[in-house]
């Protein structure tokens, strides 16, 4: 496992920095953290279907198809979902945004785990997507809730309205998702100064969310172009300068 940040997972944990990133693959990454470490983690997933005609596995004769993915993702799902409850104390939760086709696999993933049932809600994008019949315009988000967690607010619907078109985006990541988004899920799941993880961090939009929201946080991610986008993400959002320029502040925005 490698840092990004200067400062390591421990340092993080125990409050003397407020952030770091670690390299490799993010199971192996969970797997080197101790139990009950987090108070919740905010992450992006990879999907569950890419919908293109390569994620379809055809039957013999071709009369029906079904998603590749979805026959796998389940497993998948569980096997990192089994981590994240481990990693979280007994009041944490995980947020995440997901399609729907990922929301039925970690229900299901939760159920066989025995843990909470999670609950799903959507997120209006704004704009017109892509699709056929359908034009896109919204993902799911799913809360897996721990056995001691309590809600932090009374009044906060299922459907939340971030807009996020193309014109928006910094295009550091074909995934990339909205600050704005991230922020909302860091106030749903956690208390201030709670330790964030994201176990698939992208460019790291939950570094500068939670870090706004007056978190800590952790990010893990396989990708050493990412990486280097999440550190100097997470160094400019504690030093209130733009990532983009280098010069303005020194990475490993330390506490
Ligand atoms: C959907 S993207 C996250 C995008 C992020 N929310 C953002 O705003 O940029 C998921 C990320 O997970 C990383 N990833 C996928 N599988 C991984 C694994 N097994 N271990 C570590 N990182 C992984 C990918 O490299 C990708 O950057």
């Amino acid at each position: 496992m490698t840092t990004n940040g200067e400062r390591s997972v421990s340092a993080v944990i125990a409050g003397d920095a407020r952030w770091c990133v670690v390299g490799g693959d993010s199971l192996d990454a969970l797997r080197a953290l101790p139990d009950g470490c987090v108070d919740a983690i905010v992450s992006d997933p990879p999907y569950a279907s890419t919908g293109d005609a390569a994620s379809v596995m055809k039957s013999r004769d071709g009369a029906s198809a079904v998603p590749r993915e979805v026959q796998f993702y389940e497993a998948w799902a569980r096997e990192h979902l089994r981590e994240w409850v481990r990693v979280l104390k007994p009041a944490g939760a995980a947020w995440f945004t997901c399609d729907w086709r990922g929301a039925m696999a970690f229900d299901l993933a939760a159920h066989k785990l025995r843990i909470k049932s999670p609950v799903v809600g959507v997120w209006d994008r704004g704009g017109l997507g892509m699709g056929h019949i359908l034009r896109k315009t919204w993902e799911a988000f799913v809360v897996v809730p721990m056995l001691g967690f309590e809600r932090k607010a009374a009044d906060v619907p299922d459907l939340w309205r971030v807009e996020w078109t193309v014109a928006q985006r910094g295009h550091e990541h074909a995934a990339e998702k909205p600050e704005a988004l991230f922020r909302k899920a860091v106030r749903l799941v956690s208390d201030p100064d709670a330790v964030i993880l994201d176990p698939f961090a992208g460019s790291g939009t939950t570094g500068p969310a939670a870090l706004a929201e007056g978190r800590r946080v952790i990010l893990i991610e396989r990708d050493d172009e990412y990486r280097d986008i999440c550190a100097r993400r997470c160094a400019a959002s504690v030093t209130g300068t733009n990532w983009r320029k280098p010069e303005q502040g020194a990475l490993g925005g330390i506490l």
